[in-house]
C-alpha cells in the first residue's frame, strides 16, 4: 500500500496523559492532597456523575500492562505528569521515596520499550496545602515550584530528555479565577491575571533550573492550548474583536514563553483598566532571557469570535468577556457527541503563526483529540468502532502534513489520550482513548482507533 501522508523520519507519534487523570492512588504510594482531592471531598456533586479522583484507569498499578499496549500500538513517545503532591507532599521539603521509586519504574519502562518519555510538571494539580497558601497568587508558591522542578530535573533528567513546565496554564486562571470550573472558585479578574503571570514567572524559573543542570540534549518547553480565533466578518469590530481574544487566550502565554516578552497591546488593556498584576524586580528579565526550547500545542476547537454586543457592566468585575463574544458560526461543523466544533485546518494556521511569527519554534501537536459520551453506543464485536475518531484524526494530519511540507517545525503528533481518563469535572463523561477502560474492572480494550494508529505510526504516514 502505498504512503500518501509521509512524515519525517523520526516523527514522534503517541499520545498525552496526566498524573491526576490517570494514576489513581490518589490517597496511597505516600502521594499528599491535590486540590482534585480537596475539592471532591468538599463537593462531590460538582463532578459527572458524583466520580472523583481515586477512580482512574490505575496506572499506578497497571503501567506495566500499559506500557506494553503502548509498545503495540507504535507509541515511540508518551506523554506523562508527574504529580507534584506525590513526589513532594504538601509541595515543597522531603522527597516521597516511594513516588521516587515509581516514577523510576515508569521512565525504565518506557524506555526499555522504545517508548520516550516526555514529562510535564504540573497538570491542574497544585498540592493542597499551597493552595491554602495562596496557591499561585503566592510568589512563595512560585519557589516551591521552582524548586520541586529541580528536584525532578536531578532525580529523572539522567533518562529524560523532553521537559515541560505546565499543560495549559490558562486553564486553572480560566476554571479558578474567571469561570468557576476548577478549585478554588474565585470569579475574579484581577487575581486572575496575576495567577497568569506567576505561572510564567514560575515557568522561567523552572528553564532557568534546568539551563544549569547537565541534562544531555534536554529540551524544556511549556504546552498551550491555543485556540486560534476567526472573526465573524471583516468589519473592523469584528477583527479587533477577534485580536483582543487572541491576546487574551493565547498570546498571553505564547509570547512571553516564546519570544519573552508579553504583547505591548495586552499591557496596555490591563494597565488602561487598572489590572496590571504586582511584579518583582528582574521578573522581565528573567522571562525574556528563559524562553522555550520547544512548543506543545494543543488543539481542539476554534474560536469563533464577533464584536460585542452588549457593553460590559462597568461594576462588574474584569473580564476578557468585556472586550469580545464568542459566536457559534452558522454549518460549522461539529463534534455532535462533545458539542465542538471541527475544523482541521485550525492545526495548519497555527503552525504557520508559529512559523511566521514565532521563529518556527521547535513544536508538536502535545494533544488533539475527539471526546464522545456515551461511546459505548458505538461497540460492535467487542471494539468500540470509533471511525469518527479515525477520521478526526487522519484530518488533522492532513492538515499538520501540509504545514510540515511549507517548512514548519513540528516534530510529532499525540493523541488526547491513550486510555480513556479521568476528566476533572467531566470524570467519565467524554472519552478520548485509544483504548477503553471498563471503570469497574479496569479492563483494557483497543478500539478501531487504536489498530489503525499503529499501522499509521509503522508506515510513518498513511
Ligand atoms: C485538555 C486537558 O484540554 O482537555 C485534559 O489538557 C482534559 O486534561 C481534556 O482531560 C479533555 O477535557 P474534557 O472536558 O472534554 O474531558
Amino acid at each position: 500500500m502505498s504512503v500518501q501522508y509521509k512524515f519525517p523520519e523520526g516523527f514522534w507519534w503517541g499520545s498525552a496523559t496526566s498524573a491526576t487523570q490517570m494514576e489513581g492512588a490518589a490517597n496511597a504510594g505516600g502521594k499528599g492532597k491535590n486540590i482534585w482531592d480537596h475539592w471532591y471531598e468538599v463537593e462531590p456533586n460538582r463532578f459527572f456523575e458524583g466520580v472523583g479522583p481515586e477512580s482512574t484507569s490505575d496506572f499506578y498499578y497497571r503501567y506495566k500492562e500499559d506500557i506494553q499496549l503502548m509498545k503495540e500500538i507504535g507509541h515511540n513517545t508518551f506523554r506523562l505528569s508527574i504529580s507534584w503532591s506525590r513526589l513532594i507532599p504538601g509541595g515543597r521539603g522531603e522527597v516521597n521515596q516511594e513516588a521516587v521509586k515509581f516514577y523510576n519504574h515508569v521512565i525504565d519502562e518506557l524506555l526499555a520499550n522504545g517508548v520516550e518519555p516526555f514529562v510535564n510538571l504540573y497538570h491542574f494539580d497544585m498540592p493542597f496545602e499551597l493552595q491554602e497558601e495562596g496557591g499561585w497568587e503566592s510568589r512563595s508558591v512560585v519557589d516551591a515550584y521552582a524548586a520541586y522542578a529541580k528536584e525532578a530535573f536531578h532525580l529523572f533528567g539522567d533518562r529524560v530528555s523532553k521537559w515541560f513546565t505546565f499543560n495549559e496554564p490558562i486553564v486553572p486562571v480560566e476554571g479558578g479565577y474567571l469561570y468557576d470550573f476548577h478549585y478554588p472558585n474565585v470569579v475574579d479578574g484581577r487575581r486572575a491575571v496575576q495567577v497568569a503571570f506567576h505561572t510564567m514567572v514560575a515557568h522561567a524559573k523552572a528553564v532557568e533550573i534546568f539551563r544549569t543542570c547537565d541534562i544531555s540534549e534536554g529540551k524544556i518547553g511549556i504546552i498551550l492550548n491555543l485556540t486560534p480565533s476567526y472573526p465573524r466578518s471583516q468589519n473592523p469590530a469584528d477583527l479587533r474583536a477577534s485580536q483582543i481574544a487572541d491576546l487574551f487566550f493565547n498570546r498571553s502565554f505564547l509570547d512571553p514563553a516564546v519570544l519573552g516578552e508579553y504583547p505591548e497591546e495586552l499591557i496596555e488593556i490591563l494597565r488602561e483598566h487598572g489590572q496590571l498584576p504586582m511584579t518583582e524586580n528582574g521578573d522581565r528579565e528573567l522571562i525574556k532571557a528563559n524562553t522555550a526550547d520547544i512548543l506543545g500545542v494543543n488543539y481542539y476547537q476554534p474560536r469563533r469570535v464577533k464584536a460585542k454586543e452588549h457593553l460590559p457592566n462597568p461594576y462588574g468585575p474584569f473580564m476578557p468577556d468585556w472586550f469580545f463574544d464568542n459566536y457559534e458560526m452558522p454549518g460549522r461543523k461539529m463534534n455532535p457527541y462533545r458539542g465542538w466544533e471541527i475544523y482541521e485546518k485550525g492545526i495548519y494556521d497555527i503552525m504557520i503563526n508559529l512559523k511566521e511569527n514565532y521563529g518556527n519554534i521547535e513544536s508538536f501537536i502535545s494533544e488533539n483529540g475527539m471526546g464522545v459520551q456515551n461511546e459505548e453506543r458505538f461497540l460492535e464485536d467487542g471494539e468500540i468502532q470509533d471511525d469518527y475518531r479515525i477520521d478526526f484524526i487522519r484530518e488533522h494530519l492532513k492538515w499538520l502534513h501540509q504545514a510540515i511540507q511549507e517548512g514548519c517545525n513540528a516534530k510529532g503528533y499525540h493523541l488526547w489520550t491513550f486510555m480513556d481518563n479521568w476528566s476533572w469535572m467531566n470524570a467519565y463523561k467524554n472519552r478520548y482513548g485509544f483504548f477503553s477502560v471498563d471503570v469497574k474492572t479496569k479492563e483494557r480494550t483497543p478500539k478501531k482507533s487504536a489498530h489503525w494508529i499503529k499501522e499509521v505510526s509503522e508506515r510513518n504516514g498513511f
